[in-house]
């Protein structure tokens, strides 16, 4: 069997960026807005600083204003919700995205159901994440489900029927993914930690999504050939000689000789949600000023 077709994210996203940055330079023609995106990192986790840094670069070079504040690990959560309450009356500040992991001594939904569920770029408020579960409200629909759902349907014109398993149950992708696949009319599987036969899962699935961040927990025999296989994973690792690499949740190697077709990593996924996140501020800043996005 020949190689899976390489669904080539960088490219999509670049595509989806340009588009953006032509909506957001027509907006500020026709109304004189123009999109801001507040991100807010606390503490120092070298990938968390890295990932905001990309996003604040990105969100200028679709035309947009980018506010970052960085605060000290230490930061108690009184002053984070104090912040987010200064941010959420700010009217130059269209979304909000505090970035994930917070330290241990904040907790991450009561930080989610600070931001106005209209600046929730991210889509993990209470009210954002009931709305996509329950189905049509319109709602922000989360960075990274939101860019693997376009990958997978610029593989496969309708989902209907197929069999889809979701490895991994968190609230940022696994959840928010199961439940998009199911508004495509997918059988939905979610397998988790305490799955009992993961490999046997897997062999079952026309669309395997790989959301654990386990670096190539999922091997290639495991695939049901002809699969579209979408990897998430992106877990930093130390090579034979000390140096770092990414790795993704999935055996690329072996994998792409037996899925019909794959994302690669890095080039999949990752610049996707960059793109969701300008693509889902443009849509914050449209309708806070009432206007229909271009
Ligand atoms: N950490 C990992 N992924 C994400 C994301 O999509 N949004 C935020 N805010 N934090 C993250």
């Amino acid at each position: 069997m020949a190689d899976a077709r390489i669904i080539d994210g960088k490219a999509f996203a670049a595509r989806l960026r340009a588009e953006i940055a032509a909506k957001t330079e027509a907006i500020k023609a026709s109304h004189d807005i123009v999109p801001g995106l507040a991100t807010v990192l606390v503490g120092e986790n070298p990938a968390s600083e890295i990932y905001v840094r990309y996003k604040s670069k990105a969100t200028r070079e679709a035309g947009m204003l980018s506010f970052a504040h960085n605060l000290p690990e230490e930061t108690r959560e009184t002053e984070l919700l104090a912040l987010l309450d200064r941010l959420n009356g700010d009217a130059t500040v269209n979304g909000i995205l505090v970035q994930l992991p917070l330290p241990g001594h904040i907790s991450a939904q009561a930080v989610a159901d600070a931001v106005d569920p209209a600046k929730d770029v991210d889509g993990f408020h209470l009210i954002n994440a009931g709305g996509l579960v329950t189905g049509g409200r319109g709602g922000f629909i989360p960075c990274t489900p939101q860019g693997c759902m376009m990958l997978l349907k610029a593989v496969h014109r309708d989902l209907t029927g197929l069999k889809a398993l979701v490895v991994g149950r968190s609230n940022i992708v696994g959840k928010p993914m199961a439940s998009l696949l199911l508004g495509e009319n997918c059988t939905v599987t979610m397998a988790h930690s305490r799955t009992r036969d993961l490999a046997e899962e897997c062999r079952q699935a026309d669309i395997l999504i790989a959301a654990v961040g386990q670096p190539r927990l999922i091997k290639g025999a495991w695939i049901k050939p002809g699969a579209t296989v979408i990897d998430v994973g992106f877990t930093r690792i130390e090579g034979a000689e000390g140096e770092i690499r990414l790795a993704g949740d999935v055996e690329f190697a072996e994998a792409v000789k037996v899925a019909g077709a794959i994302t690669p990593m890095p080039g999949g996924v990752g610049p996707m949600t960059i793109a969701c996140l300008l693509r889902n501020t443009l849509i914050a800043a449209c309708r806070q000023s009432g206007i229909e996005v271009p």
